[in-house]
């Protein structure tokens, strides 16, 4: 069943029955990031995936975006599709989506897999970066920032053989407006620290990262899983930022292994 909800469009499908698992994609795609997951995972479990606001078929609004917003969306849907519960899945902005849905709701959740994310939030530096890249996306505009942003989150070999990821992730930071990539960018910038929540959040946790991901590196997976009190880690070779995509069938093993 695909629908939208507060102009947040989403996709529902698998079984009806059980805890439903929810992909939140990482900045600056949309939830297509997520087909060999839900392909995978939709044989025997519910899969909720879902555009955040202004990306994909979520429109930008007003631009005005903050990961608290983010938060408050992904719970109307939760609400909307009559989910009291869910296993939460965000990679990377996604897995900050999570982590601050986990702080605030957390009994709304009943997993947390965290892939290719951090818990701190921005140094000053990053937060510069962000000003530059907002700086940039507007003036130069999308296509030079997506064929730019794309180097950094995949491996060098991933660039050169698998076109296809490669093309599909291209398209989807072309589908969005300069508004939207600015709005997820300055929430990004100005999100809050869920470190401290991490010793508090008593679901069962996973956490991927690519052994090459340099945005979120292992460290930082590593530190969140020296916090977390119910949580395993796996490094997936051949992979930087985009670890699903990149490595699916090492990623979908060790998700499937989680969700059983
Ligand atoms: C993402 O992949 O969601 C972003 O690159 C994360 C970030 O910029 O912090």
């Amino acid at each position: 069943m695909d629908g939208t909800v507060n102009g947040i469009s989403f996709e529902d499908t698998g079984p009806r029955d059980g805890i439903p698992v929810v992909l939140i994609h990482g900045f600056p795609f949309d939830r297509t990031m997520w087909e060999p997951q839900v392909r995978e995972l939709s044989r025997n479990r519910r899969v909720i995936t879902y555009d955040v606001r202004g990306h994909g078929q979520s429109p930008a609004g007003d631009g005005q975006y903050s990961i608290e917003l983010f938060v408050d969306d992904l719970v109307a849907l939760l609400d909307h599709l009559k989910a009291e519960r869910a296993v939460l899945c965000g990679l990377s902005m996604g897995g900050y989506i999570a982590l601050r849905a986990a702080e605030r709701h957390p009994e709304r959740l009943s997993g947390l897999v965290l892939c290719d994310t951090k818990s701190g939030p921005d140094t000053d530096e990053a937060r510069i970066k962000r000003a530059a890249t907002i700086f940039a996306v507007k003036k130069y505009g999308v296509p030079k920032f997506a064929n730019e942003f794309i180097k950094a989150v995949l491996t060098e070999k991933t660039l050169k053989t698998k076109p296809a990821v490669v093309s599909s992730l291209l398209n989807s930071i072309l589908a969005n407006s300069p508004l939207g990539i600015s709005g997820a960018l300055l929430a990004m910038a100005a999100r809050t620290d869920t470190t401290p929540a991490l010793p508090k959040i008593n679901v069962p946790a996973l956490i991927l990262v690519g052994k090459e991901d340099k945005i979120t590196p292992p460290s930082a997976s590593e530190a969140m899983l020296k916090a977390l009190p119910k949580a395993a880690m796996h490094v997936i070779p051949g992979a930087a930022h985009m670890s699903n995509l990149e490595n699916p069938a090492f990623f979908n093993e060790k998700l499937l292994a989680f969700l059983i």
